[in-house]
C-alpha cells in the first residue's frame, strides 16, 4: 500500500514560549521537526511527506528541510488556526495514488519504528489506528466550577499519541463529516470514530510524549544527551 506521512507543524508553541513556529524550535541543536522526520527515515514504507507549516513560513520550512533531507519528496501546505484545520489542509495535498496516510505531530520527536509499523499494519487491516499508552494518572471529570463529577475507570483509559494512521478514504470521509457539522476534536482518530467506524489502538511508548512545555523540552534534551532513544 502506498503510504504518505502528513505532519501538522503549523503550531506556534504558545505553551513552550516560542518566538516563531514550534516545529523550528531547536532541540539539542536541531529543529524539532527535523528530529521528528528522522524517525521516519528507517521506515521505508513512507513515500513522501506533506508538511503543514504556519502561514507565510513555507519558503523557510522548504529551505530547512531540503538542507537536512536532500533526496526526500516534500509537499507543503499552509496551516490554520486549529490543528484540525491544518490537518485538513494537508489532506488536500495527499497524492491521489496514496492508500494510507500517517498523521504525526511535529512535536513528538521520539516515536519508535515499532509503533509506526504496528499502526500502519493495523490501519491497513482495519481502516484506522492510533498509537496510545495506558493512562498513568487517575483522570477526573469536573464541571465548570471544578467540582468533581466522576472518575472514569482508569483500566479503560488510554493517553492518545500519534501517529494515527488511516486508509485515505476513511479519513477523508471523517473530515467531510466533521466539516459539515462544525465538529472539532484534538485528534483525528476521534473524527473517524464519530462516523461509526472502528479505530484500533496500538500500544506505544512513554518516550513518544509531545513536547509541549519548557519542562518537556528540558526532558527531551536530557533524553538525547543520555542516549536513551
Ligand atoms: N498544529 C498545527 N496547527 C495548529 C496547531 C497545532 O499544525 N493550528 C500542530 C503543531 O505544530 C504540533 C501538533 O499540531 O505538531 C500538536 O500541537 P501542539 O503540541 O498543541 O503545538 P502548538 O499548537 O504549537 O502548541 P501550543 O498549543 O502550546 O501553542
Ligand atoms: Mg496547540
Amino acid at each position: 500500500m502506498k503510504s504518505q506521512l502528513l505532519i501538522p507543524a503549523a503550531g506556534m508553541g504558545v505553551r513552550l514560549g516560542c518566538q516563531g513556529p514550534k516545529a523550528m524550535a531547536l532541540l539539542a541543536g536541531e529543529p524539532l521537526l527535523v528530529r521528528t522526520l528522522k524517525r521516519f527515515q528507517p521506515v521505508k514504507l513512507v513515500e513522501g511527506a506533506v508538511i503543514v507549516a504556519p502561514p507565510g513560513t513555507i519558503p523557510m520550512f522548504c529551505e530547512t528541510l531540503t538542507a537536512y533531507f536532500p533526496g526526500m519528496d516534500f509537499e507543503f501546505s499552509e496551516g490554520g488556526s486549529e490543528r484540525q484545520i491544518s490537518v485538513g489542509n494537508g489532506l488536500d495535498r495527499i497524492d491521489s495514488a496514496t492508500e494510507l496516510v500517517l498523521i504525526h505531530d511535529a512535536a513528538r520527536p521520539f516515536v519508535d519504528d515499532g509503533s509506526i509499523r504496528a499502526c500502519q499494519e493495523a490501519a491497513a487491516a482495519w481502516g484506522a489506528a492510533t498509537v496510545a499508552v495506558p493512562c498513568v494518572d487517575t483522570i477526573l471529570e469536573a464541571d465548570a466550577d471544578r467540582s468533581l463529577i466522576k472518575t472514569p475507570d482508569r483500566q479503560a483509559l488510554w493517553s492518545c499519541q500519534t501517529p494515527q494512521t488511516f486508509q485515505v478514504s476513511v479519513i477523508r470521509e471523517a473530515y467531510a463529516q466533521a466539516r459539515a457539522s462544525n465538529y472539532v476534536a484534538t485528534d483525528d482518530a476521534t473524527l473517524v470514530r464519530r462516523t461509526g467506524k472502528k479505530v484500533m489502538i496500538v500500544p506505544g511508548t512513554a518516550l513518544n510524549f509531545k513536547v509541549t512545555t519548557p519542562v518537556d523540552l528540558a526532558l527531551a534534551e536530557l533524553i538525547i544527551e543520555k542516549g536513551w532513544t
